[in-house]
């Protein structure tokens, strides 16, 4: 049976080093010790609140019953050709992983370099940067069903993945526990940098040399994303606050007219992309500062929590940032990270 301690403060296990306190707390580092905790859970009536790294969440307040800080480790591969399926435990860091599969040479992970959190949150809200998304490298993934105690297994369709969105976020949502991720990689160096900012970067290395590898790929992603995203070690915060939002033609052309620079990317069925961070940067909000949270001063999509500020000051931002947006934009933005304790 794993340790279940009462009265936990979950500070250390949030990057916006959110102040908040569990109920019950439990590090799983086995299946067997994570269903020995959801029979202590059942046994008692308590809800469970499963943790990865902590990097997509706000603790607006407590939380009530039991938090599982999922803490799963290990790998395995298979290689079939220049094909190879490698399943990740839930609780290993993601960029470790990018960094490892580098190395044995099994590329595809390279664009999503440097993004904090574990792996099994990672198909939760589909993370993506950088022209490439998980789901265009997922293949499945085992999760346990709270509801029956079963271990079920869901392929790429079953997870309805979209733009930052999966069903875990929806039908699914407080109904499973990833325990693991399968990703299609390969042995073959191919590399994607349609993204306008990295192919920037790459550009200044094109004649130096021999050729774009994906570990050239993965440097320069670390580079951008240290130039203007905070080190939530030194900065807390959660990455982006709000997804970039999708609006339909007619307004995002109405929008161009009268902002010229808008930068905005066509979708498939014809909508357009806008970044938040453009948005709420034109409304005079980035680098804002309200107390101990603020607007980060490199990208306005990131709020950051730099003086020990809770997740009602928080909160209370990104309504601000909302009502500013939607004034002038006519555009509602859709906060990005889970809120719990609210
Ligand atoms: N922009 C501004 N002002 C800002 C921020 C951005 O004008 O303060 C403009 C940029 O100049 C650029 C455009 O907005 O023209 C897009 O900016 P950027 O490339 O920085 O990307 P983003 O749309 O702001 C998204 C993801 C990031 C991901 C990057 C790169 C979302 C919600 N965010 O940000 O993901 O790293 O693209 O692919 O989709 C995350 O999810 O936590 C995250 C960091």
């Amino acid at each position: 049976m794993p340790t279940i301690h009462e009265k936990v403060s979950l500070q250390p296990y949030n990057s916006l080093a959110l102040p908040a306190v569990a109920e019950y707390f439990c590090a799983v580092r086995t299946t067997v010790e994570l269903f020995a905790a959801l029979e202590f859970a059942r046994s008692k009536n308590l809800s469970v609140t499963p943790l990865g790294g902590g990097s997509n969440i706000v603790l607006a307040g407590d939380i009530a019953g039991l938090v599982l800080s999922v803490e799963l480790k290990g790998l395995s591969h298979k290689v079939m050709g220049q094909a190879v399926e490698v399943t990740f435990s839930a609780g290993e860091n993601w960029h470790d992983q990018v960094l490892h599969c580098l190395k044995q040479g099994w590329y595809g992970l390279e664009n999503l370099s440097l993004i904090p959190g574990n792996m099994g949150a990672a198909a939760i809200q589909n993370i993506g940067a950088y022209g490439v998304e998980l789901a265009d490298l997922f293949v499945s993934l085992t999760a346990i069903d709270k509801q029956s105690g079963a271990m079920v297994k869901f392929d790429k369709a079953a997870c309805d993945f979209g733009y930052r969105d999966s069903l875990f976020k929806n039908i699914g949502r407080d109904r499973y526990i990833i325990v693991d991720i399968t990703l299609a990689l390969s042995t073959e160096p191919k590399v994607n940098i349609q993204y306008p900012a990295l192919q920037t970067a790459i550009d200044k290395y094109a004649d130096s040399v021999a050729a774009i590898t994906p570990e050239l790929v993965s440097a320069m992603v670390c580079e951008i994303r240290s130039a203007k995203l905070p080190d939530p070690n030194i900065i807390p915060n959660a990455g982006s606050f709000f997804k970039n939002p999708i609006v339909p033609q007619v307004q995002a052309s109405a929008l161009s007219q009268q902002y010229p620079h808008m930068p905005s990317y066509p979708q498939v069925n014809g909508d357009f992309k806008v970044p938040a961070g453009w948005l709420i940067e034109q409304c005079g909000l980035k680098g804002a500062v309200r107390g101990p949270v603020g607007v980060h001063q490199q990208q306005a999509l990131v709020l950051v929590n730099s003086g020990g500020g809770s997740g009602a000051q928080l909160l209370a931002l990104a309504d601000e940032v909302r009502t500013a947006v939607s004034q002038r934009f006519e555009i509602d933005l859709e906060i990005e990270p889970r809120v719990y304790g609210d």
